[in-house]
């Protein structure tokens, strides 16, 4: 398959770092496509455990070469600090990593911004990651931007910040934040560069002969599908595209070349940051059920970039199914379905209804989609320990059961199974 888009179908954090990691020692090229250092994608192999935000999870397989697209936003600092984490565990980046110029930098504005304005919309905040990325996708689109290009050229770069940094600190002042110090700002940025620079180069020529030559591409998604500003849950969403259409535009690949999607698919539900999510479970509320008690327990998760509790809740059928229809996904890579493993009880939901009808999610804005009420399919839990399984025959025959109910209610089959963290615990279905 030449040009695989690996995505997320729910709201992130389904496990796409585990998903390219499996996949990824067959291919030639891994791409990161969209999002920045919002990401972050948890990968356990023989090198460690290592929860990465900006390089392509491919970095691990000496002969995948790592792209960052043009259409990624790169705080640089972050970046250094990954590189460096990396090449402490051995990993070569030289020749390896491969950085797009047209890729924008996020400058310490964009993080004081992204703050002042969750703190201005108080109570209807986006719960963003607070990395900067809305204002530098916004500076991008607004024609405002500095690319690693302006870099490039001192007099620019600095002609192009001195101008973004009078404009920005009137902002910052008038929201109540510090203004930012010019010189400090302009020496910490080419400081970074210097050590970025050796990795940026123009990736058209690269990615245009490795088509021809046939050679493998994999495309990978930062963030989920229903945080895409069109097709998300809008306004709390990201600010690119995470779509599978969405992927070869920044990487300059035409989209028929596109051979497959693959959907990772968590076996619950999770959310961080605000905005509906129709299968939450309140732990806390008073009339909550001993299961939905207990699930939530059992779904407890903690963010990879942030560290903020992620909201957990069961599987929405309806999400994945509308995923899988806007992105083209021929295969689910369906992740942890060992922590169901405890449960006396699974719940699936179906569908939703508002007001007394059936709605589907693209039916409906945000603020109706926060008032639906899920349509739940109770089936028996396996409780059996899975962990450790390698074949799929091998799974109790309600775990089977619960895939296969997954893949009908989503549209789509089923193609991998996981049941752990680790590289080793993937199941292939066939
Ligand atoms: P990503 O952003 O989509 O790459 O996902 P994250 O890395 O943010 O979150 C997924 C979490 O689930 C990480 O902590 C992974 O190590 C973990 N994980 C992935 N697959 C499995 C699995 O099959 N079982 C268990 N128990 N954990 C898993
Ligand atoms: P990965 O790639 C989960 C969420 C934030 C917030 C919204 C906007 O690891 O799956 P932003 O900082 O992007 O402006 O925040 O998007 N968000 C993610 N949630 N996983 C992610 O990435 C996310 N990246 C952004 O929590 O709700
Ligand atoms: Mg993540």
């Amino acid at each position: 398959m030449p040009v695989t888009v690996i995505l997320g179908t729910q709201w992130g954090d389904e496990g796409k770092g585990k998903a390219i990691d499996t996949f990824a020692g067959g291919y030639d090229y891994v791409a990161r496509y969209n999002g920045g250092n919002n990401a972050g994608h948890t990968i356990v192999n023989e090198y460690g455990t290592f929860k990465i935000h900006l390089v392509p999870s491919g970095i691990f397989y000496p002969k995948a070469k790592c792209l960052i697209g043009g259409g990624v936003v790169i705080d640089p600092a972050v970046l250094i600090d990954e590189m460096n984490s990396l090449r402490e565990a051995g990993v070569k980046l030289e020749n390896r990593l491969l950085i797009s110029p047209r890729s924008h930098v996020i400058m310490p504005y964009h993080k004081v911004l992204d703050g002042l304005y969750e703190e201005a919309k108080g109570a209807g905040a986006t719960g963003t990651t607070r990395r900067g990325i809305g204002p530098t996708y916004a500076d991008k689109f607004s024609y405002n931007g500095l690319r690693w290009s302006d870099f490039s050229d001192a007099e620019l770069f600095e002609g192009k910040l001195k101008l973004q940094m009078d404009l920005k600190n009137k902002i910052i002042s008038a929201l109540g934040g510090e203004p930012l110090d010019f010189e400090t700002v302009r020496d910490d940025a080419l400081r970074c560069y210097a050590e970025i620079k050796p990795f940026v180069t123009e990736l058209f020529p690269i990615v245009r002969d490795g088509l021809k030559a046939r050679k493998k591409f994999l495309l990978e998604q930062a963030m989920g599908t229903c945080l895409d500003p069109d097709w998300g849950t809008y306004p709390f969403v990201t600010a690119s595209t995470t779509l599978a259409s969405a992927a070869t535009g920044g990487l300059g690949i035409p989209p028929r070349e596109i051979t497959r999607v693959i959907g990772v698919t968590k076996a619950y539900t999770t959310r961080v940051g605000a905005g509906p999510m129709p299968t939450e479970i309140q732990p806390e509320a008073p009339n909550t059920s001993e299961l939905d008690r207990r699930a939530a327990l059992a779904f407890r998760e903690v963010g990879a970039t942030t560290g903020r509790a992620r909201r957990a809740g069961w599987f929405d059928a309806e999400l994945t199914r509308f995923a899988v229809e806007v992105n083209g996904v021929a295969r689910l890579f369906l992740t942890k379905l060992d922590v169901l493993s405890e449960l006396d009880e699974i719940k699936i939901c179906t569908g939703y209804e508002l007001d007394g009808k059936r709605v589907h999610y693209y039916d409906i804005d945000s603020y109706a989609l926060g008032r639906v009420r899920p349509i739940y399919k109770t089936v028996r839990g396996w409780k059996h320990d899975i962990r450790g399984i390698r074949k799929y025959a091998s799974l109790p025959l309600r775990a089977q059961a619960y895939v296969e109910t997954i893949e009908k209610l989503a549209g789509a089959p089923v193609g991998w199974v996981t049941n752990g963290p680790e590289r080793e615990a993937v199941i292939v279905k066939k």
